[in-house]
């Protein structure tokens, strides 16, 4: 199965930034230890970051007749961004939301996502094994609703 991790801003600032909220394990670790896991699923993972929006959109529509599933964690676009909204909507592949911290637990803001009405499920509060949990459960959404 192909999957594509779309991280959005700030996430490369993973282990710097917020240690006490985010952890210490920098963005490039996160990142080894995801295609580690991967492996062991026997998952073909890329993975993408960027900051800007637009650059966002752009990714996820890129992704279309790409990839069998799509995990995104879209920083703080989660809260306002209908423009990555619409494009999960548009090239309608499976998607899981992840977020690394609870954004229930945080301020009232971070509470609502827009994003993940287009998305089958969301993963939050688990740190980076958020991300495995989601390739797990792309992969079975997927052996659930092949054909035959
Ligand atoms: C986040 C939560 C968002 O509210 C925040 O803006 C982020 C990271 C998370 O992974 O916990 O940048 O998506």
């Amino acid at each position: 199965m192909k999957i594509l991790i779309i991280n959005g801003p700030n996430l490369n600032l993973l282990g710097k930034r917020e240690k006490e909220i985010y952890g210490t394990m920098s963005y490039e670790d996160m990142c080894a230890y995801l295609q580690e896991k991967a492996a062991e699923l026997s998952v073909h993972l890329d993975i993408f970051q960027s900051n800007l929006e637009g650059e966002i959109v752009d990714r996820i529509q890129a992704a279309y007749g790409q990839y069998e599933g799509l995990i995104i964690n879209p920083g703080a676009y989660t809260h306002y961004s209908i423009a990555i909204y619409d494009a999960l909507l548009a090239v309608n592949i499976p998607t899981i939301e992840v977020h690394l911290s609870n954004i229930y637990k945080r301020e009232e803001f971070r509470h609502k996502s827009v994003t993940a009405a287009a998305c089958l499920g969301q993963i939050c509060g688990l740190g980076a094994y958020g991300y495995v949990l989601a390739m797990q459960a792309l992969l079975n959404y997927q052996a659930a609703n092949r054909e035959g």
